[in-house]
């Protein structure tokens, strides 16, 4: 996954996080506890639950072995120690010598799944993308797809020296495996592999339904060579809507807050769009200059486009409305007022406005419900005795779920237009339409400036950079029948197999044990603002989940994508539990 991982996880976090939000408002709102027993039950309902389900005639407390820990750390290791580092300047596969590593990484597979290897139907697509097929005994049951990615963002030789470990030794302490990778994202991809051996050793001969593990090799650099080959691979081969769910990383693990212990699928992602905008107007020496230089004209429109931001909005379809319905039905920590202010938000306008209030609060929450937007390049003018020609500005846009790239795009050129009225500018849009292909649109006639001609001002180009990625399909939860089945067996490994969930804005020092009593795991739909493979996935089904299955330590989720990565060898384990129980449940 590209940055932001676990942002919501994030948020929840030591300081900036939810609950500081939530502490904060208790200040302001009447703080009054009350137990679950006397919250109304058909608030709960808001957030209904299936009962946990276990699966038929397994052996979960294998996973508990000696011989399986040392196994499982043997696999994650070998895994881990093969640097599969995807760069943003790799050439064609095939071309460039860097992808060969990718070779190591599938050896090293081969080594350590011997049953998988012999069992699965096997295919490369594109090279280095994996794709295994376990066919099902009902072939009037859909296929499920388990997704992960073989490539971790590089290591930067500058941050080397700051590594507790060396990154690619995948030493373990003890307690944790240290490494690139150990968690985002060789961490799921090795506990899928572990699960479906040790199926295989248990001697299941096939699953009911079929099973898909699909392995890409360029997420963190957009997954067109990975995801976007074996997707088109599988579509021709099983056709649309054909696969009845999909799990991929993300989301924000399992983690205590507000006296919950949620699970928190990601159940759509945010789109992304960048804006390209252009001024170009005539030079000349700056002893004569014009009031205002295009650098000033630019400055003035970064300053208008920020004082317009977009608004936050959320509706009942939304996974942040059902994450809030759920914590607060469940919480046993939430001030009565807030809790009142969720519950009746989706009717109430005055409650909507305390929501928007306790999430605007924060960056991590507030980008949870409205689009974010950012300038985050500005460039233009060549000597300091002449006036400038050229000037660009950047700004980098994640769509929010009620928003789409057409609303995104408008409000960028309604902050341009106002500025090219103002000045008597030209304006010209450039759209990139679905299939690719460019849309040019004159929306203020005004000169093409010509190196000639002074008397123009000049004119604006807005144009789409790169490519967009549009607000994912929502997936079904409260009334799914995959739903039911996935985040029931969420309930089960992680209410009886799992260590503590802990809330990780408390201080705890010890992570490991075991649980006294069942815990009472809630699972709410949530949000991934970054993308995922799954992006390439969106026309096999609705049914996406982008969920790590872990749970989240303070000391785990704060080191993906930066130094000092790292997983606790149980952690990776539940993962294993949690993917062998819903092959067998599905
Ligand atoms: C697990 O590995 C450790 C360290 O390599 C070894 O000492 C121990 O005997 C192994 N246990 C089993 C049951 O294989
Ligand atoms: C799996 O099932 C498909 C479709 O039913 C079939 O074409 C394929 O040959 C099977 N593969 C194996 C390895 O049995
Ligand atoms: C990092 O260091 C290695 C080994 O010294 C070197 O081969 C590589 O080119 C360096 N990479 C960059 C980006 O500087
Ligand atoms: C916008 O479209 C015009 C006309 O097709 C083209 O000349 C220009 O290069 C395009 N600009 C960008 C930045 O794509
Ligand atoms: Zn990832």
């Amino acid at each position: 996954m590209k940055f932001p991982t676990l942002t919501l996880a994030k948020a929840l976090l030591a300081s900036s996080s939810i609950s500081t939000v939530f502490d904060q408002t208790n200040n302001q709102l009447a703080l009054e506890h009350v137990s679950p027993s006397s919250l109304e039950t058909s608030f709960q309902e808001s957030c209904p639950q299936v009962v946990p389900i276990p699966p038929q005639n397994a052996n979960l407390a294998h996973f508990k072995t000696p011989e399986f820990r040392n196994w499982s750390l043997a696999v994650l290791q070998s895994a881990v120690q093969v640097p599969s580092e995807s760069y943003d300047d790799l050439g064609a596969v095939g071309i460039d010598p860097r992808w060969n590593i990718f070779y190591d990484l599938e050896n090293a597979l081969r080594k350590s799944f011997p049953k998988v290897h012999q069992t699965l139907a096997f295919e490369r697509i594109n090279t280095h993308g994996l794709l295994y097929t376990w066919n099902g005994t009902d072939p009037s049951l859909k296929p499920t797809i388990f997704m992960a990615h073989q490539d971790v963002v590089p290591v930067l030789n500058d941050s080397l020296g700051l590594w507790t470990y060396p990154p690619y030794s995948a030493h373990f302490d003890g307690k944790f495996i240290w490494g690139r990778g150990t968690s985002d994202d060789k961490g799921s991809l090795v506990a899928v592999l572990e699960a479906v051996e040790t199926l295989l050793n248990q001697g299941i001969k096939a699953p009911r339904r079929t099973i898909i593990l699909s392995f890409g090799y360029d997420e963190e650099i957009s997954g067109s060579r990975g995801a976007g080959h074996i997707s088109k691979h599988l579509l021709k081969r099983y056709g649309p809507n054909s696969i009845h769910s999909i799990v991929d990383e993300g989301g924000s693990g399992v983690v205590e807050q507000q006296g919950v212990k949620l699970a928190l699928p990601g159940v759509t992602e945010k789109g992304m769009y960048d804006a390209l905008v252009v001024l170009k107007t005539p030079g000349g020496h700056s002893s004569l200059p014009p009031d205002h230089t295009a650098i000033g004209i630019i400055g003035e429109l970064a300053s208008l486009m920020e004082s317009r931001p977009f608004s936050p909005a959320l509706n009942t379809h939304s996974p942040i409305y059902k994450f809030l319905q759920c914590t607060a039905a469940y919480s046993q920590e939430m001030a009565e007022d807030l809790r009142q202010a969720i519950q009746k938000c989706a009717t109430d306008e005055k409650a909507m406005d305390t929501v928007f209030k306790v999430m605007g609060r924060l960056r991590a929450t507030k980008y949870m419900i409205q689009t974010s937007q950012a300038i985050d390049i500005v460039a233009g003018g060549l000597k300091i005795n002449a006036l400038p020609e050229k000037v660009e500005l950047m700004a980098n846009y994640r769509i929010d779920l009620q928003s789409n790239v057409d609303e995104t795009r408008q409000k960028v050129v309604e902050d341009v237009r106002q500025i090219a009225e103002k000045y008597g500018l030209g304006l010209s849009l450039n759209k990139t339409l679905d299939d690719g292909s460019f849309e040019h649109e004159v929306l203020l006639e005004g000169s093409v400036y010509e190196p000639s001609d002074t008397l123009t001002n000049g004119y604006f180009e807005i144009s789409d950079y790169g490519s967009y990625t549009k607000v994912a399909p929502i997936a079904p939860t409260f009334d799914s029948e995959a739903w039911d089945t996935f985040s029931g067996t969420i309930r089960h490994v992680f209410g009886t197999f799992a260590g503590p969930v802990i809330d990780p804005t408390k201080k705890h020092q010890v992570f490991d044990g075991e649980p006294k009593e069942p815990q009472n795991i809630v699972v709410s739909p949530a949000l991934m603002t970054a993308n995922t493979d799954t992006k390439h996935y969106w026309d096999l089904t609705d049914n996406i989940y982008r969920f790590w299955p872990y749970r989240v330590l303070d000391t785990q989720v704060s080191h993906i994508h930066t130094v000092d990565e790292r997983i606790l060898l149980d952690v990776h384990i539940e993962a294993v539990a949690f993917y062998y129980s819903y092959i067998l449940n599905l």
